[in-house]
């Protein structure tokens, strides 16, 4: 079967549209585990949309959130877990995650990113007077951190969710 590495939960990592829940839940699927989803737990939790824990409550709220959910999800899970685009930056979730799981990042490029977040509404982060360049901005600074992940499956806009998914389970 695959290798020591699915011991541990899986976790998906990257930036927003990188395909995380697309690509985590097919996995899950694929190996016949779990499918757990950060930013789906913070909003059941919180019985609230992202943007609007956001607005009510600001980012700091929402960070907090999210590293209890995280440490309640990696305590629990087996199996594959999405995380919110934020989850892998701060040092204490890096090192939960890394001491629990087994990250992948799936490394899209901003071109591609910004393909597939400029129409939609659901990104609070994004809601900027020139949210390209704000996505330029937390892309640049967010990549070095990314690329402490356990592993890293570059993403290309001629993939598809199983190709994808295909390329995560050959890396295991
Ligand atoms: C965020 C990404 C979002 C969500 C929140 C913050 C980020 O998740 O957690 O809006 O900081 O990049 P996705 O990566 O699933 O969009």
């Amino acid at each position: 079967q695959l290798g020591w590495r699915l011991k541990k939960p899986v976790v998906m990592v990257g930036m927003m549209g990188a395909g995380k829940s697309a690509v985590g839940a097919a996995l899950a699927r694929r190996l016949g585990v779990p499918f757990l989803d950060s930013d789906a737990a913070i909003v059941e939790a919180a019985n609230m949309s992202i943007p609007e824990i956001f607005a009510r409550d600001g980012e700091p709220f929402f960070r907090l959130k999210e590293r209890q959910v995280l440490a309640r999800l990696l305590s629990e899970a087996r199996g594959v877990l999405s995380t919110g685009g934020g989850a892998y930056l701060s040092a204490e979730n890096r090192r939960m995650i890394t001491e629990k799981g087994v990250a992948v990042w799936l490394d899209a490029d901003l071109d591609l990113l910004w393909a597939r977040v400029r129409h939609k509404d659901t990104r609070p982060l994004l809601r900027t007077a020139d949210p390209y360049a704000t996505l330029k901005a937390l892309y640049e600074a967010r990549v070095p951190l990314y690329a402490r992940a356990d592993l890293s499956v570059k993403a290309d806009a001629g993939y598809s969710v199983d190709d994808m998914t295909d390329r995560v389970i050959a890396a295991l």
